[in-house]
């Protein structure tokens, strides 16, 4: 089994092991205890400053957006993003799982909301693009078709989605063992294959794929996808 960071956002170094669990994970399950251990962590992660290759996915991802698009960001954290995108005059709007990231967004001037991935209560077809950093592998594969149905409902036909995971050569899912966060987080850690196949079945085309490298092994999966224009 390979080992993996237990602070996913590369602060640390420290590996450990992904538990596999021989039975299949639901969304449901796993909602309550992540919202809970990013509430408690929700001003440490306000604290930490962006990786290079984090600011440099979404200004390639800001470059492909029409001036003024109308951008929701899902999984937000504590706004950084979306507070990039809101300066860069595009019209943003945050979603996050728990309250205390919420309230982090809303104290910086983002119009946000606590709202999970699979209801997100916005009008059909009412954004321009979506952008999803390091958030939807904390989405069980059994639920992923149905988030990312629930994506694809409220993005316009024509839209921009970003979606960046961290990968894996070869598919994981449950809480890391060693995890600081309490309780520990789940994951679902995807083959490239995998990740590229759940977009194809959710109708997404692929504007671009690729791996950036985070060095020590570690890789994200960055992958910008189009709602088609006649869907
Ligand atoms: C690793 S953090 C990433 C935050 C931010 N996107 C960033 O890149 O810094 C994952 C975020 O996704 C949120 N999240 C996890 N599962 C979610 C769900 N089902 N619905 C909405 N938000 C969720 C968590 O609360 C957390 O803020």
């Amino acid at each position: 089994m390979p080992t993996r960071w237990s602070d996913l956002d590369g602060h640390r170094d420290r590996r450990v092991r992904p538990i596999l669990i021989g039975m299949t994970v639901r969304y449901d399950e796993v909602l309550e205890p992540l919202r809970k251990a990013y509430d408690a962590r929700a001003t440490w992660r306000d604290g930490l400053t962006k990786e290079p290759w984090k600011l440099a996915e979404r200004q390639a991802f800001r470059e492909r957006l029409a001036p003024g698009a109308r951008l929701l960001e899902i999984g937000a954290g504590t706004r950084q993003d979306s507070a990039y995108f809101q300066d860069e005059s595009f019209v943003v709007v945050a979603i996050d799982l728990s309250a205390t990231m919420v309230e982090h967004c809303l104290a910086k001037g983002i119009e946000a909301h606590v709202m999970d991935f699979l209801h997100l209560n916005f009008p059909f077809a009412s954004f321009d693009a979506v952008f999803a950093m390091n958030c939807l592998l904390h989405v069980p594969n059994h639920d992923l078709p149905a988030v990312l149905a629930a994506i694809r409902a409220v993005l316009r036909p024509g839209g921009l989605f970003f979606v960046g995971v961290y990968g894996a050569n070869e598919s994981a899912e449950g809480p890391i063992d060693d995890d600081e966060y309490v309780p520990p987080r789940f994951f679902s850690w995807r083959t490239d294959q995998e990740l590229l196949g759940f977009a194809a079945d959710a109708r997404f085309d692929v504007v671009d794929f690729h791996i950036a490298d985070l060095g020590r092994g570690h890789r994200l999966q960055s992958l910008t996808l189009h709602r088609p224009d006649n869907e």
